[in-house]
């Protein structure tokens, strides 16, 4: 027995081969953000596309430059967005952003499973976004993500592809699963 193989084998990979996706595989990656599960089911999530020359120049434009080494070779660009309006905060915790999350989450696993590249981004300026997208408040930018037929790693640059071919390493699970209290081994 082991996990789903597309848990187990998805990566967040950074190469494309430059050929679109078909609207088809757009749709499959919308539906699977769509149908994420949310507290009380209020979904505060959207996604912009960015599909003009305009929209994806102000894309990259807001990439940290760690990022903007590959990702702007990316097809599909999209921004992740939600609201504190659709989703109060719980605990002082943003609940809106952890929703976005899962349906992020989602989308992932529906690419990855279909053969896709698929990667979520943290480096991002969000002012930039929030302009260029034309994004009212309350919204926030939750993450951007990239999608695309996978291209080849040794044509990234030395160190994106450094970072693409790093093993994929996690906490044991004795440092993250406790019984009865925190800490304590299972
Ligand atoms: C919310 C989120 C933000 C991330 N931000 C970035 C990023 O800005 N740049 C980047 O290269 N990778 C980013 N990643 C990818 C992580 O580095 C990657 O998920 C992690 O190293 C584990 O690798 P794996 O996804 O291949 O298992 C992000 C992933 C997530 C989920």
């Amino acid at each position: 027995m082991d996990i789903l193989d597309v848990l187990r084998n998805r990566r967040s990979q950074r190469h494309f081969n430059g050929r679109p996706l078909e609207q088809q595989q757009i749709d499959l990656l919308i539906e699977a953000f769509r149908w994420a599960p949310s507290s009380q089911n209020r979904q505060p999530w959207r996604l912009i596309f960015a599909v003009s020359p305009e929209a994806r120049a102000g894309f990259d434009d807001a990439l940290s430059d760690s990022n903007r080494k590959w990702a702007t070779a990316a097809p599909v660009k999209m921004v992740m967005i939600g609201t504190p309006d659709e989703q109060p905060d719980r605990n002082g915790l943003n609940a809106w952003m952890l929703e976005v999350g899962i349906a992020i989450e989602n989308m992932l696993i529906q690419g990855c499973a279909i053969g896709l590249t698929m990667h979520a981004m943290a480096g991002w300026d969000e002012q930039k976004l929030l302009k260029s997208f034309r994004i009212p408040p309350p919204f926030r930018v939750a993450a951007l993500g990239v999608a695309g037929y996978p291209g080849k790693v040794e044509d990234l640059p030395e160190d994106v592809r450094a970072k693409d071919l790093a093993p994929r390493v996690r906490k044991a699970v004795g440092e993250i699963a406790f019984r009865d209290a925190f800490g304590t081994a299972l």
